[in-house]
């Protein structure tokens, strides 16, 4: 089985206020494909995260299902009213051993309309996200048993997956309970990191890391806090294994300069492995 994008839903209170703060900044945005979107916000409660991954064709996403069951994972096959609200053809839900809601989509929609910025933040795509979990090495085996992830490299305990050639689509962060730890965009260049960090403080949105470089990924990036305490990250220059079949993951130090190597530390914000 083959995971190749994401989509998130955030439930979120209230609506406008989120509505508002995605005009001001970032989140609702297409990529060169104009897909239909990426990121969906729906009122109700900011706790009630999906995190939804693209798969090849219906095929892969029946033998995934059967997979789930297998290892006694509960799978909610998608009504078509409900794939129809996703704008997907067909789609299956169900938790990782966090309980991360996670589903399993096939054939997004695409627009036929370019999408077109309020503010040029220089995104090109959506990225990656950090998953909390509550064991890493357990959801690890997880996601790289089940969805054909794979480990780029891991900061103690903390895996660092790739779904593709990027170095990572999904972190997994040790935390308490469920739910989404960041969001990843990737931006055009460093100046557009920067760029962002003085706009976003300058309308006293937090910033809560960076600007700073990740020494994993090498990737530039900026942390900053969204509605109902979301984080977001802007970053560019994430590498991308080059040899898929000799790749072996590196191990990092449980310290917290394998997070950053300007200096930048976290503001108001947990380090991933902490
Ligand atoms: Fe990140």
């Amino acid at each position: 089985m083959l995971l190749v994008r994401k989509r998130l839903g955030c439930g979120t209170n209230p609506i406008s206020q989120t509505v508002q703060f995605a005009r001001l900044n970032i989140l609702i945005y297409d990529e060169q494909v104009a897909r239909a979107h990426t990121l969906c916000y729906s009122e109700g409660d900011p706790n009630q995260q999906t995190v939804g991954f693209e798969v090849e064709d219906e095929a892969s996403l029946q033998e995934a299902a059967s997979t789930l069951e297998a290892l006694g994972h509960a799978v909610h096959a998608g009504s078509a009213q409900e794939s129809e609200q996703r704008k997907v053809r067909s789609f299956i839900g169900f938790r990782d051993p966090t309980s991360n809601h996670i589903e399993l989509v096939v054939r997004p929609e695409r627009s036929g309309r370019r999408y077109f910025a309020s503010r040029d933040a220089g995104i090109t795509g959506f990225s990656h996200i950090g998953l909390n979990s509550t064991d890493p090495a357990r959801d690890e085996r997880f996601w790289t048993q089940v969805c054909n992830a794979r480990v780029s490299d891991r900061i103690g305990d903390i895996p660092l997956m790739r779904v593709n050639a990027i170095h990572h689509t999904i972190a997994l962060v040790r935390a308490p309970k469920a739910g989404i730890q960041h969001i990843n965009h990737q931006v055009e260049t460093s100046d557009d990191v920067l760029r962002s960090y003085y706009f976003l403080n300058e309308r006293r949105v937090p910033i809560v890391f960076g600007p700073g470089r990740h020494p994993t990924s090498g990737a530039r990036f900026l942390y900053f806090r969204g509605p109902d305490d979301m984080i977001f990250e802007y970053s560019v220059g994430v590498d991308e294994i080059e040899d898929e079949a000799t790749h072996r993951p590196r191990q990092f130090g449980f310290e917290p300069t394998s997070f950053f190597m300007w200096g930048a530390k976290p503001a108001d914000m947990a380090l991933p492995n902490s």
